[in-house]
């Protein structure tokens, strides 16, 4: 079933499509968009087949926000990541569809177009695209099926003219989960957060507080007067985080089949991955309690006091997980270091906001 109200700058996208010789370079689509990478981060590599566009990431903010994509209309992907919280639910185990229980901690959505590596605590996901088709159908998130939400897309007096912007689809038939999919990793990768006082420091419009230096330095093993902390090994600027899997100590096993949640392990299925999780981001920590892929610590105190005291036996453990002995002004200013990577714009930033409520 076609529908009527196509755009004129559709037609004529679709007319200058259909004029590209064969094994030309693709058009940009008209209202492609230029993502503002902050200088000081790695190049983005975007993935061919999905260009960014005003449109595209308009479509996937809704549908970021929009429960339409839940069973009983009540829940949004939203629900576990709140803009406020930099996209974590404040929860230490996410709770999906009619109070149900999931596994683990939510992420925090900054700066996911950067992780080449893998997403998800155990990195069982490679790309955007493909999580963003996930949790409709999880029992613990949404609780839906991808058929039914294409349905209620189809028949919706907004989405189809939307998908038709961002897609160039001329037919609703043509409006399916990956072009949902598409349009939610776009919005995603929107998401960058490079504006904590950390990157005003770095660009010379802020400076760190005498507490907050002695922190940086602790992090980043740079005084020979002051303890190291080892931090930085793994949780890397600019991302803080070097986007690898360890173990950082949390659980003791005699075994690797030991750990209460396998982790990387059920990913790759080697057993010596049991127990290593992604080394989080540590941009904006300070909103992103409580801790860890099962939200078990729940203040950044908890966490340095875990480190702090060198964490316990598995075989896998990172050599860096050691004893600190960190003095309580040692903690007191690593925990300062922590704040300034709080980005109050981007929490704040009206684009990644909820439209339903603008
Ligand atoms: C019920 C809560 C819940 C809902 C609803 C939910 N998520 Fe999540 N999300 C989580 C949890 C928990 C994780 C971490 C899970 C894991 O690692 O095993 C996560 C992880 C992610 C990640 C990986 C981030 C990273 O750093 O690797 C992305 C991306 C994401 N969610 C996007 C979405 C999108 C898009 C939607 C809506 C279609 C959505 N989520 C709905 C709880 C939720
Ligand atoms: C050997 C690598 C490594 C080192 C060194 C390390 N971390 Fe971590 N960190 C990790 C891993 C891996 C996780 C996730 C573990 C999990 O949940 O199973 C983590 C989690 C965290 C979290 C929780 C973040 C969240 O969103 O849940 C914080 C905070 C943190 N680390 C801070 C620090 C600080 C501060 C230091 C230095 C004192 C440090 N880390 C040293 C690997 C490391």
């Amino acid at each position: 079933m076609a529908w009527k109200a196509l755009s004129p700058a559709l037609l004529i996208m679709a007319a200058v499509a259909a004029c590209t010789p064969e094994g030309a370079e693709p058009e940009q689509p008209e209202n492609s968009y230029q993502l503002a990478e902050p200088a000081h981060f790695q190049r983005l590599v975007l993935p061919e087949g999905n260009p960014l566009t005003e449109a595209g990431i308009e479509l996937g903010r809704r549908l970021f926000y929009d429960p339409i994509l839940s069973a009983d209309s009540s829940l949004s992907c939203s629900g576990c990541h709140l803009q406020k919280l930099a996209f974590t639910d404040g929860r230490a185990i996410a709770v999906g569809l009619g109070q149900r229980q999931g596994r683990r901690n939510s992420l925090s959505l900054a700066n996911t177009a950067y992780y080449f590596k893998g997403l998800f605590w155990d990195g069982r996901v490679m790309s955007l695209e493909e999580q963003a088709l996930l949790p409709v159908e999880d029992p613990n998130e949404l609780g839906h099926d991808w058929a039914a939400v294409e349905r209620a897309l189809r028949r919706h007096p907004s989405y189809p003219t939307l998908f038709g912007e961002a897609f160039g689809i001329t037919d609703t038939a043509e409006l399916t989960r990956e072009l949902a999919a598409r349009a939610l990793a776009q919005f995603e990768r929107s998401l960058i957060s490079a504006g904590a006082r950390y990157d005003q420091v770095l660009r010379a419009e802020a400076q760190f507080t005498p507490s907050e230096k002695r922190g940086r330095d602790i992090f980043f093993d740079a005084s020979e007067e002051l303890p190291m902390g080892e931090c930085s090994h793994c949780h890397t600027p600019p991302l803080f985080t070097d986007l690898s899997y360890l173990n950082n100590g949390l659980d003791q096993a005699a075994e690797p089949e030991g750990f209460p949640d396998p982790g990387r392990g059920a990913a790759t299925g080697q057993r010596y991955d049991n127990g290593r999780f992604r080394a989080p981001s540590l941009r904006n920590v300070a909103l992103t309690a409580p801790y860890m892929h099962d939200g078990r610590f729940k203040t950044l105190e908890e966490v340095i006091e875990h480190y702090n005291q060198g964490g316990h036996y598995a075989e896998n453990v990172d050599p860096k997980i050691r004893q600190l002995h960190l003095s309580r002004q040692d903690k007191a200013d690593l925990i300062a270091f922590l704040q300034t990577l709080t980005d109050s714009s981007f929490v704040n930033n009206p684009k990644h906001a909820n439209p339903f409520l603008q």
